[in-house]
């Protein structure tokens, strides 16, 4: 805030970008993008690595140049993300591909452009690859996610290495795959891979997976196979409420560098697939308060931004700050934010106490992962515009949804 108690990102008074642009708006900072990326090079700097930002979390083509201009390839899902991750400038073999389900025709377009890696999560696929490998008259770089069966303690829906979770090979099985892969033609193996979930707060879960990798990489290794890179996947957690910090990207690396030294595999180049990291506390949401609504149970606090815009709530019960943007003469009172969309599901923040009116301007903070990037036409509520701030300067990312651009691939 500035001394007067304007909200500022970087040189940007927040008050008059909500005015100009109008609300919801979604904000992003460049400095704050470019220091979470510089987090991943220092702690990992001397070794053989790269990060792959996860673009799942954001995928705005300008944050995807601003992160490739940084040095970042990309970890992509689907075909879609390969032409973004294409459409920011990076080459095929910047990109390495993960997913349960990448269809043939993904698959196809992705060798085309001479992808890094395919991170292969099942038996099945491995035959599917081999075929397209072999139709197209190519050799897939794969990489195997393991599915290592530990408890990243977060959110179910965002934990994704436990035995009961769809991704990955099961670890008994991993070294019989890799020997069916190695034998194979159309598939040369490249790595091993593994991703635990997501908004992962403690490094308890990260030092058992890489224990369990490591064992797994001893024995894929004592078999023949040769493996050139470590893949970690991303998951690091951010800070949503302001004063509980997770630990750093240095304090969780710094032991598991040691520890993969030590089980003699420093030699290997290292990937790291971080999303929510490098962009989820870079950005913030503007609204505007609608209604202040008293109840006899509950007051109201009504915005412009909704369940469309800011799925996380709704959907992981995810906590946001909210904050007002300028000081106001109001009393604070507690409130339920919620935004206009007809569902009870729609709330931003439950039980917030707030001095806020009518008109006044709020941030909702931490909405630079997952946030944007999940939003959708619900209620045919266009997509809210973006902005990059870098410094004083703010720039349109993404205009705002209109009604024409929403119905345009329907027909009557
Ligand atoms: N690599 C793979 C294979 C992933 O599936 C993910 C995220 C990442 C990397 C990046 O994880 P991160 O560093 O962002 O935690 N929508 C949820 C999060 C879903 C995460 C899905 N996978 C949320 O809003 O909390």
């Amino acid at each position: 805030r500035a001394p007067d108690g304007r909200l500022m990102l970087e040189g940007v008074d927040l008050a008059e970008l909500a005015a100009e642009h109008a609300t919801p708006l979604y904000v992003m900072s460049q400095a704050s993008i470019t220091r979470a990326v510089q987090a991943y090079s220092q702690a990992l700097a001397g070794r053989s690595h790269r990060v792959h930002y996860a673009m799942k979390a954001n995928s705005n083509l300008s944050v995807l140049r601003l992160i490739a201009s940084l040095g970042c390839g990309f970890d992509i899902v689907s075909g879609g993300e390969l032409q973004r991750a294409l459409a920011a400038g990076a080459r095929g073999d910047d990109i390495i591909f993960s997913g349960v389900g990448k269809t043939r025709a993904e698959m196809r377009l992705a060798l085309d452009v001479g992808i890094a890696c395919f991170n292969v999560e099942s038996e099945a696929e491995i035959d599917v690859l081999n075929e397209v490998a072999l139709s197209a008259g190519k050799v897939a770089p794969i990489s195997l996610r393991v599915n290592p069966d530990v408890d990243p303690k977060t959110h179910p829906y965002i934990s994704t290495g436990l035995k009961g979770n769809k991704f990955g090979v099961a670890q008994e099985r991993v070294l019989a795959t890799y020997q069916r892969a190695a034998k194979l033609p159309g598939l040369r193996i490249v790595g091993i891979d593994c991703h635990i979930g997501s908004q992962i707060t403690q490094a308890a879960p990260y030092v058992e997976a890489v224990d369990r990798m490591l064992d797994l990489v001893d024995a894929v290794e004592a078999a023949g196979i040769a493996l050139e890179h470590l893949d970690f996947g991303g998951g690091l957690g951010i800070d949503y409420v302001g004063n509980a910090p997770p630990p750093s990207v240095v304090e969780v690396w710094a032991p598991l560098l040691k520890q993969i030294d030590a089980r003699g595999h420093g030699g290997k180049h290292i990937c790291v697939e971080p999303g929510r990291s490098i962009v989820g506390n870079a950005g913030l949401c503007l609204t505007e308060v609608l209604y202040l609504k008293p109840g006899e149970q509950k007051n109201f606090c009504i915005i412009d931004a909704a369940m469309n815009d800011l799925p996380r709530p709704a959907m992981y019960q995810a906590f946001h700050q909210i904050v007002p943007v300028q000081a106001g003469e109001a009393t604070a009172v507690t409130y339920d934010v919620v935004g206009p969309v007809c569902e009870s599901g729609d709330w931003i923040g439950r039980d917030r106490t707030l001095a806020v009116s009518q008109g006044d301007f709020l941030a909702v903070l931490s909405t630079g992962a997952y946030s944007a990037s999940m939003a959708s036409n619900y209620n045919t509520r266009g997509r809210a515009a973006e902005v990059l701030v870098n410094g004083s300067a703010a720039r349109v990312i993404r205009k705002r949804e209109g009604f024409d651009e929403m119905v345009a691939a329907e027909r009557v």
